[in-house]
């Protein structure tokens, strides 16, 4: 797994510096080429003459040296890494690297790069549950970083705490776990829907729903960096546009509708986590009511096509259910009922998770009734781990 490919070993100035040499050490082994990158801090802790003895390789601490072979040495490593792994993470690099700063050669290195980027925070126990810090890792998550948290234990204070550096198998195993995601999807084409359609009532008034379209974004981004060709299909959501993902934008449940026909002709997978309205005034008022013309007024609604429902085909289908009461139950029913694979559940009323929340706590269901309960999660890890189901399906597809 690790034979060949280029790991970017970012070393901070955390007390746990040292242990980054035994990760050096373990991953050249294993074949990977690793090219440390040090911050002039971890410098001050660990020697550079060791990673370099480690790795065989010269080792990075400063952006203005002439030593290396490259000229733009920060784009260069970007470009080359499979992976980049920040091991120890300290408190400051988080924040920088959650900023977007780029003040030394790692935190260049991170912004420039397209690779999938691990970060091992390891600190007091203290900075680590510090709100601040909190917060950039949930940003860091949210945008597609792997944290892997550190361990309970005793910290370099003498006191007991979390804040350790994991055993370097953990790492190395999350490293892996990141390069077999890199490619997973690779070649395959997913259908994605995401927010909430609106149906109008005249020209200015709609009915409509209170989906951000963050679940369904998160997961185009998710397939995007596994390597799929992914068509998302948007209803009115007000985020960045993911990079690399074809976007068709739509109003109402009859455009997705036509827009999901389209798009699914050649799928492998139809992801739906748009909110899709399940009724529409009957017909759209062509100029706008006005409140002086009645004192009430009564809307017909009729009900718009299930889009899941009727949409089959060759291609693993994966539906949402947004539940406030009897979630597993009512997620099942669903799934029956729409001949799905895959059913993600949520409760909608259960903190963190649900509309225009960056969190989700769901419960994924297959066919054959199993449930797999996940913690509270951010939307992009909440999508990884939807994906990995996905994978699994494959061959039964074909
Ligand atoms: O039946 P219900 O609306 O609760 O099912 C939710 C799932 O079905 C979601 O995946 C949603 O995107 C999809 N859906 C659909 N067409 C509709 C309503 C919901 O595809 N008209």
């Amino acid at each position: 797994m690790l034979k060949g490919k280029t790991i970017v070993l970012g070393i901070t100035g955390g007390i746990a510096a040292y242990k980054a040499a035994d990760l050096a050490s373990k991953l050249t082994q294993a074949g990977a080429r690793v090219e440390t990158v040090m911050t002039e801090a971890a410098q001050k802790l660990i020697s550079p003459l060791t990673l370099r003895n480690l790795t065989h390789r010269p080792v990075v601490t400063d952006m203005f040296t002439m030593a290396s072979e490259y000229s733009e040495e920060h784009i260069a490593l970007a470009e080359a890494a499979s992976a980049v792994v920040v091991a120890p993470a300290t408190a400051n690099t988080i924040a920088k690297l959650a900023a977007g700063i780029a003040d030394n050669m790692l935190t260049c290195v991170v912004l420039a790069t397209e690779a999938p980027v691990i970060v091992c925070p390891a600190m007091n126990d203290v900075m680590y549950r510090n709100p601040v810090t909190q917060e950039n890792l949930s940003r860091l998550r949210a945008r597609g970083f792997t944290i892997v948290e550190p361990e309970y234990g005793r910290l370099a204070s003498g006191k007991l705490g979390r804040g350790r550096l994991p055993e370097t198998a953990r790492i190395i195993e999350a490293i892996e776990q990141v390069l077999v995601r890199k490619e997973d999807l690779k070649d395959k084409r997913l259908v994605i829907t995401a927010g909430g359609t609106r149906e109008p009532i005249d020209p200015v008034r709609h009915i409509g729903n209170r989906s951000s379209g963050k679940m369904g974004y998160a997961i185009a981004e998710a397939a995007r960096a596994r390597g799929a060709r992914v068509s998302l299909i948007s209803a009115n959501v007000s985020l960045p546009e993911p990079a690399g993902v074809e976007i068709t934008r739509v109003n109402t449940a009859d455009e997705m509708k036509e827009a999901v026909e389209r798009a699914v002709k050649d799928a492998d997978v139809l992801i739906m986590a748009a909110a899709v309205a399940d009724y529409r005034p009957e017909k759209m008022l062509p100029a706008k009511i006005k409140k002086e013309d009645a004192e009430t007024i009564v809307l017909k609604l009729v009900r718009t096509p299930d889009i899941l429902g009727s949409v089959r085909g060759n291609f693993i289908r994966v539906g949402f259910a947004a539940e406030s009461e009897d979630v597993i139950a009512n997620a099942k029913k669903k799934l029956t009922a729409k001949g799905l694979d895959l059913i993600v559940a949520n409760d909608i009323t259960a903190p963190g998770s649900g509309f225009d929340a960056d969190t989700n706590r769901v419960v994924i269901i297959d066919r054959d009734g199993n449930t797999q309960e996940l913690p509270l999660m951010s939307k992009r890890e909440v999508a990884e781990k939807i994906l990995d189901r996905v994978k699994e399906l494959f061959p039964r597809k074909g």
